[in-house]
């Protein structure tokens, strides 16, 4: 398939391999809220901290946004977008490939980018990706009034989107669009979300529909002129006082009408043409900042709330996890939580903690700016804030003294299975996969029950291990890889147990 090719490139597409794996420290001062929710506000490059997560979210992130530096030349203040085209090139691409890695099978990954980049991100997108998972490039308006200083004012912004799955069967894990044209609203506070309103009748003469409505403020109404009621006296009676979906307009004086929730209507296929009206713009983002702390420059180049909220909208439900790798001002963390997402935010930038945090605690306090009103936001949620720590490997590969069992576990299950980890850290059993067991004897995993040299394999030390399977999967007979410090089992029992040793450190490898 034809390439793009670039000064350095046969560096750059190597890059992600070599980047070292670190520890991700969290800063509690700088945490707010329910540090349970599953919210991770992370300062640092992200070529590092994407790397970090892998043994933890690898295969798990549902929906990953990002906004990078369009490489426009124009000095903001906060990051140097002044980079050349390839040096930009060199930087995207091991972060797409973290990203990618990072992506679920049901996911999708959403770029925003301009029309200068776009192209060549869209090849370099092509060939990380592969071009079957190309979903669509999404034309966002992104400005309305007209820009004099070029010859053609720029009003859009790309967004390309690329699904595992493929354009074709992503289509079963993407959500509709609320059909807005039809003027959905909740203005009495409905539980069942918004909703719109249909006559509460009908053409014609049918005598069964012909009765008397007494409206709450106790006029009694027949049916309009030429018309009969909706439906009979005990369908009226049931979907006024059972279903609660009588509405009388005019402060209850009118004729009544019937609730259509707009959860219970069929949605809108997205397009790839998106209106500042339904979308939102760059000037509503600059007005979000504003509300928030009344400095419109307080970030130079923030997106609007509502962009974010499609998205998370067609792309994740309540509870999926929700990945930007350029957090900016933090706009897709606060919508997240809004909406109910789980989400990871990194920023590498001080405003990760001069802008982030500060916006982020008041969308957990509450505010009320953004999409807050239109998806009923009252506040509650959480995050924990962290900082790249020191790697996890030596220069050497070795591992470092003070790292700690669910770390290396983390590590030695994924490089085994390409797997995130989500065991608990109690046990050297770190799980089965694909019909083979995998364990760790490390840092007195074993704790009370540890016999001489915990970290060694022993006759005794494999039966515990064995306890643990025993428990975990009863009629288990596959094969085991243990990593410890040294096996003192002769080749012949490693060989009848089916037990393949791999000594730690040495065996350990990082996974690429
Ligand atoms: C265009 S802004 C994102 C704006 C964001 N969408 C919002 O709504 O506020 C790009 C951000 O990426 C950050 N950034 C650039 N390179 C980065 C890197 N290597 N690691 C982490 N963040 C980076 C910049 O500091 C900047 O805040």
């Amino acid at each position: 398939m034809p390439i793009l090719n670039w000064l350095t490139r046969d560096e750059d597409i190597r890059t992600a391999q070599h980047v070292p794996y670190r520890l991700l420290e969290e800063v509690p001062d700088l945490s707010a809220g329910d540090g349970g929710a599953g919210n991770m506000l992370i300062q640092g490059d992200n070529l590092e901290a994407l790397k970090a997560l892998l043994p933890f979210y690898a295969g798990r992130v549902k929906c990953i946004y990002i906004d990078p530096p369009y490489n426009t030349g124009a000095a903001f203040e906060h990051y140097d977008d002044n980079l050349e085209n390839s040096i930009w090139l060199g930087t995207i691409w091991p972060r797409l490939e973290l990203l990618r890695d990072l992506l679920a099978e049901d996911g999708s990954l959403w770029v925003n980018i301009d029309d200068r980049q776009g192209h060549y991100l869209k090849v370099i997108l092509d060939e990380v990706f592969g071009r079957s998972r190309f979903v669509a490039n999404v034309v966002w308006q992104k400005r309305t009034s007209r820009e004099n200083r070029k010859a053609i004012g720029s009003a859009h912004d790309h967004i390309l989107v690329y699904a595992p799955a493929g354009a074709q069967d992503w289509k079963k894990y993407r959500n509709l669009l609320p059909d807005t044209d039809k003027g959905y609203a909740n203005p009495d506070e409905d539980p069942k979300g918004p909703w719109r309103s249909i006559p509460f009748s009908a053409q014609g003469f049918r005598a069964n529909q012909m009765y008397k409505i007494t409206t709450p403020t106790g006029d009694v109404l027949d049916p309009p002129k030429g018309r009969c009621w909706g439906a009979t006296e005990p369908e009226f009676l049931r979907l006024r006082d059972i279903e609660g979906r009588v509405y009388f307009p005019k402060n209850g004086r009118g004729r009544p009408r019937i609730k259509k929730y707009q959860f219970e209507e069929s949605g809108l296929a997205p397009m790839t043409w998106w209106t500042a009206a339904d979308f939102g713009d760059n000037q509503q983002a600059k007005k979000e900042i504003l509300e928030l702390f009344n400095d419109e420059d307080a970030f130079d180049t923030p997106k609007p709330e509502k962009l974010i909220e499609r998205i998370l909208h067609i792309a994740t439900n309540p509870g999926d996890l929700v990945l930007d790798s350029f957090l900016g001002s933090g706009t897709t963390m606060a919508v997240a939580i809004k909406t109910g997402r789980r989400s990871i935010g990194i920023e590498m930038g001080e405003h990760a903690a001069t802008y982030c945090v500060p916006r982020l605690r008041k969308v957990i306090e509450g505010e009320q700016g953004g999409v807050s009103k239109t998806v009923g936001w009252q506040g509650g949620s959480g995050f924990r804030f962290y900082r790249l720590g020191p790697p996890v490997f030596d220069e050497e590969g070795h591992i470092r003294q003070d790292i700690r069992f669910p770390v290396l576990a983390a590590h030695v299950w994924f490089s085994e299975t390409d797997r995130p980890w989500d065991g608990s850290g109690d046990s050297p059993l770190l799980g089965i996969h694909d019909g083979r067991a995998h364990a760790l004897l490390y840092n007195g995993i074993l704790g009370d029950k540890r016999p001489g040299g915990g970290n060694v394999l022993t006759r005794a030390t494999l039966a515990l291990i064995r306890e643990d399977i025993a428990k975990l999967a009863p009629d288990f007979d596959g094969p085991l890889t243990v990593y410890g410090e040294q096996s003192r089992l002769t080749p012949v029992t490693l060989d009848r147990e089916r037990i393949t040793f791999k000594q730690t450190p040495y065996d350990v490898k990082a996974r690429a």
